[in-house]
């Protein structure tokens, strides 16, 4: 097969960049390691920056958010005895959307099916050459076991933490940086509506938790646990009194509803990021490339930054040769990625408890600044809800 970009995997940032790069007339093709069902019904991220949602609307991709979103002025931040609300939309103009990164995927899917883009499932093996050359090709494994090649002008490795894409740039070349933390999050899903307007950040000295949502009648919450936690260790009474203690359920009256659990895991923290984030005809973008703990929300939100990005780059390569963008999209890419790496740090560790009495006085230090002063609550504000992509 030929086409003009090949895209490796199908997650949000392949299939957004197939999308826009189609706006601009230029073919893809996207191959995706994953069956379309377990690729659909992944739970992950919940909140989009309002930057994120501008871009999915006009590319024409903003009927799903009209409908079932939901748009956020703020969050509530809050410790032992103490709640606060920061008001996003009057610190910054600008606010964020409760949107599941379950529904963003449907989205995407339908448009790539009703334009008839092609997407490889179930593809294996994967392998990317040439990038050195403006020919490159890839090959792997179809669903049903035949042995595809496909050559491109250029190929987008969208694959994820874990794909071939980021180990294909040559050792020598790439310089990476890593923190790993030591807690995860035991993240769980809940037919339940949420007990609160807008999402609650709480910190507390048995351990972070987040009540988080995704329509009127789910909820999706999160504890600070252990690393090496299993998830059948907690049944649903021990999670939803965890729950209700740091979250601070009968404080000024508050009340946390309980209700079935129809999803539980324990997700890893982990910052991480790769740069240049091009090599040759190989460009990275999203997880692929960088990877963020999801204290900050901001996981989704780089991942569509980058392809906002590198469409364009990639339809002036392809169509005209004109490698200006191209050649600048590892530089601007990585400015907003440092930025939501150092964002996504902050927010996570002055939330969750290290057992180190005196980390938990300055984060309690911390916490009284961001609530109390204007500069500090802007601040937040500001990068929560996303600093313009390219910025
Ligand atoms: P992905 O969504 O990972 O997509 C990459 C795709 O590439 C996948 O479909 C994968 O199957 C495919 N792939 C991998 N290897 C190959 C291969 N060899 N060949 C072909 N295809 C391949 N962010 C938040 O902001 N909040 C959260 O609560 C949150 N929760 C998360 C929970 C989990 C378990 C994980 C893993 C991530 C979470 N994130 C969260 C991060 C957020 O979901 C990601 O940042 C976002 O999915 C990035 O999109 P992406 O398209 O770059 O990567
Ligand atoms: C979520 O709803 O999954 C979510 C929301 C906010 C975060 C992380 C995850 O910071």
């Amino acid at each position: 097969m030929r086409t003009d970009v090949v895209v490796i995997g199908a997650g949000p940032a392949g299939l957004l960049l197939a999308h826009l790069l189609a706006a601009e007339g230029i073919e893809s093709i996207v191959i995706e390691a994953r069956t379309k069902q377990y690729v659909a019904a992944r739970i992950r991220a919940g909140i989009l920056e309002s930057a994120s949602v501008d871009l999915l609307r006009a590319a024409g991709l903003g009927a799903g958010i009209e409908a079932e979103g939901e748009e956020h002025r703020g969050i509530y931040l809050q410790w032992p005895h103490e709640r606060h609300h920061l008001d996003f939309t009057a610190l910054v103009g600008r606010s964020v959307w409760v949107y599941g990164q379950t529904q963003l995927q449907a989205d995407l899917v339908a448009a790539s099916e009703a334009a008839g883009r092609p997407v490889f499932y179930d593809a294996s093996g994967a392998a990317l050459h040439d990038l050195d050359s403006d020919r490159p090709y890839v090959t792997f494994t179809d669903a049903d076991g035949n042995g595809q090649r496909i050559d491109a002008l250029a190929v987008a490795g969208c694959d994820g933490a874990f794909g071939p894409s980021r180990a294909a740039m040559p050792d020598g070349q790439r310089e990476t940086w890593e923190r790993v933390y030591p807690y995860s999050w035991l993240g769980i899903l809940a037919d339940v509506p949420p007990s609160t307007d807008e999402l609650i950040y709480a910190w507390h000295p048995d351990g972070f938790a987040l009540h988080s949502m995704r329509s009127a009648t789910v909820s999706r919450l999160y504890l600070q646990v252990p690393n090496g936690t299993n998830a059948a260790d907690w049944p649903d009474d021990r999670i939803w009194d965890t729950l209700a203690t740091r979250l601070g359920h009968g404080q000024d009256g508050w009340r946390l509803t309980p209700g079935p659990i129809t999803e539980r895991s324990v997700l890893p923290m982990r910052s991480f990021v790769q740069s240049p984030m091009s090599h040759g005809r190989l460009f990275l973008a999203g997880d692929a490339a960088h990877t963020v703990p999801p204290t900050g929300a901001k996981g989704l939100n780089l991942a569509i930054a980058d392809v906002a990005l590198l469409a364009p780059a990639l339809s002036d390569l392809v169509r005209d040769n004109d490698a200006k963008l191209a050649d600048a999209y590892s530089g601007t890419a990585l400015r907003r990625v440092w930025r939501a790496e150092h964002f996504s740090w902050w927010m996570t560790t002055m939330l969750h408890a290290s057992g180190d009495p005196f980390d938990a006085q300055l984060q309690l230090s911390q916490l009284r600044w961001v609530t109390a002063s204007a500069a500090g609550a802007a601040g937040l504000a500001e990068n929560y809800t996303g600093l313009p992509i390219g910025f």
